[in-house]
């Protein structure tokens, strides 16, 4: 059995030719702030393909580059400002920060109906109770490359590799949404192939190269790769792509699934950010 390749690309051109339309049918334009603090080259390439996009699909964007040595009070200034700015309807303030920055912080500043990554504790309290508002950008691209297999999610068993706030957890709660059983695995989950063998759906995201291998797959499971790694220069996920994907009945590759698809998913919840601010 070989997988079928689940083209993220072309799962997020359908997105993105959606948003276009809807922005072509409103009078005001959507805009986005990115804010980047460093130069660490991985946020400046992605943050580079956001900003393109969002202008390419008639986004007005706005992109701040602060040098890595940026005070936090800067920041959160910058911040309370694109909070008040009425061009700006979604915001993103891109991860990782340098490490006098505290996080958690800059993140929560954040007003939750301008917060275009869905990362804000109130964005994520609001996914808990199942009323969801924006959803973390990652998260949705991952449901949204499940759902375009056409497999019911119903009374599946989905198991998540990873428990971060941005991508495992809101993935987890998702999945739970859709009737699926979810499982959350982490670095201390012991025997992690019991977990991940018998997973209809396998989500991935740890940041560690090949940890999931062909003898932890199950037969025909939906295999979802968040993973962004270097490996002698190549850029390869989480999954050991070549092999599992003999056993998979769909798979992501990387590149070319879950990033674009998280792009995508990022405008989407700036269109809606912007029909929240109407409402607020
Ligand atoms: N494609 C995209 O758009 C996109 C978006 C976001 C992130 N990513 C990528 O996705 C990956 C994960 O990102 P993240 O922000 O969620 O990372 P993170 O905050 O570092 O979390 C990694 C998670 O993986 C778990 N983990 C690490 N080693 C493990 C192991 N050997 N077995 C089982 N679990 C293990 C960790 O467990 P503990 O909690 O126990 O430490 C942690 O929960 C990264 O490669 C990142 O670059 C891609």
């Amino acid at each position: 059995m070989t997988a079928q390749i689940i083209d993220g690309k072309k799962v997020a051109s359908k997105i993105l030719e959606d948003v276009e339309k809807r922005v072509k049918t409103i009078k005001e334009t959507p805009g986005l702030a990115i804010v980047l603090v460093g130069d660490n080259p991985a946020s400046q390439i992605y943050v580079g393909f956001k900003e393109k996009r969002s202008k390419a699909i008639g986004f007005y964007c706005e992109r701040y580059n602060l040098d890595k040595n940026t005070s936090q009070d800067d920041v959160l200034k910058l911040v309370n400002e694109l909070n008040q700015n009425n061009k700006i309807h979604g915001m993103i303030v891109q991860l990782p920060l340098p490490e006098h920055i505290d996080e958690n912080l800059i993140i929560d500043s954040i007003l939750p109906h301008k917060d275009a990554d869905g990362f804000t504790p109130v964005n994520l309290g609001n996914l808990v109770n199942d009323n969801n508002m924006l959803l973390p950008a990652t998260a949705r691209a991952c449901l949204g490359l499940i759902k375009s297999t056409g497999m019911e999610i119903k009374g599946k068993n989905a198991v998540i590799v990873g428990r971060s706030n941005i991508v495992g957890k809101p993935t987890a709660l998702m999945l739970l949404q859709e009737n699926a059983t979810s499982t959350i695995c982490h670095s201390k989950t012991k025997k992690l192939k019991e977990h991940t063998k018998n997973a209809d759906i396998l989500v991935v995201a740890t940041g560690k190269a090949n940890l999931i291998t062909k003898d932890m797959v199950k037969k025909g499971a939906v295999v979802i790769d968040v993973g962004i790694n270097k490996v002698n220069g190549k850029v390869v996920g989480d999954v050991d792509y070549e092999n599992v994907k003999e056993v998979a009945g769909f798979i992501t590759p990387v590149p070319g699934g879950v990033g674009p698809m998280t792009i995508a998913m990022l405008l989407d919840n700036t269109l809606k950010a912007m029909e929240l601010f109407k409402r607020v």
